[in-house]
């Protein structure tokens, strides 16, 4: 069976990683248009960079948790599984998957211009350039930028059994639009979340992370 799965922050949740859009979320806490847009990074890149860098310390001080696990189990049991998040930690790398990270990776930076990319240190500050000697940024896709990999996940969950969104709010296109894509395809989706989020599937298991994506690995295993 292939299996297309998406995952946002609530699979991290459990991991002492904040949520956007909870109401202690980082976008209860911050203004994203001053830390999460090219034009913040060009007006304030300081400030840009501090963002990052605390949520940088914060995923190294993490550790994946069950649901990270499970998916690589599954992943290894079964080699069409395609693993899609949203997040930019690297949890689900530290737990054994390979994903495709459609927002970027809080742990690499690239070029404002040349478009290398690599291991970012812990901290970045504003001085800091890429070999062409342009700006160096995190490299995470801000809002009004695209996402990496759009048609090679169109194509996976299209081609898919079952499209499976885990812990996310279904607020950001064109991640949210992609159960509407699976639907058409007349793929089976499937919900895991704290609670229904609004979107329709055809089957949603309601519960943490932790316990609710072991379960259902286990069920397929
Ligand atoms: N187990 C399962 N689901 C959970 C848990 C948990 N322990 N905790 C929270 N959730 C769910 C919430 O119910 C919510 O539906 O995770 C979801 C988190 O929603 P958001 O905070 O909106 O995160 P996400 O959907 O990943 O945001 C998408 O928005 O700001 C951008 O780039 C950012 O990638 C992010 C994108």
């Amino acid at each position: 069976m292939k299996i297309t799965i998406l995952t946002g922050a609530g699979i991290s949740a459990e991991s002492g990683l904040g949520t956007f859009r909870s109401t202690d979320g980082l976008w209860a806490k911050y203004d994203l248009a001053k830390v999460a847009t090219p034009e913040a990074f060009n007006r304030d890149p300081a400030m840009v960079h501090e963002f990052y860098n605390l949520r940088r310390k914060a995923c190294i001080e993490a550790q994946p948790n069950p649901a990270h696990f499970a998916l690589a189990e599954l992943q290894r049991a079964s080699p069409n599984v395609t693993i899609v998040t949203q997040n930019v930690d690297d949890l689900h790398e530290r737990a054994g998957a390979k994903v495709l990270h459609m927002h970027g990776e809080l742990m690499r930076a690239r070029c404002v211009k040349c478009d290398r990319r690599w291991e970012a240190p812990v901290r970045m500050s504003a001085g800091d350039l890429c070999d062409c000697g342009a700006a160096a940024r995190p490299d995470v896709v801000w809002f009004g930028e695209s996402p990496y990999f759009i048609e090679e996940i169109t194509h996976a969950v299209r081609g898919s059994d079952l499209f499976v969104v885990i812990g996310s709010s279904g607020k950001v296109y064109p991640a949210a639009g992609f159960v509407q894509i699976a639907d058409k395809a007349r793929v089976d989706t499937l919900e895991i979340n704290l609670e229904r989020n609004g979107q329709v599937f055809d089957r949603s298991i309601v519960g943490p992370a932790t316990q609710t994506v072991p379960e259902w690995v286990r069920g397929l295993i």
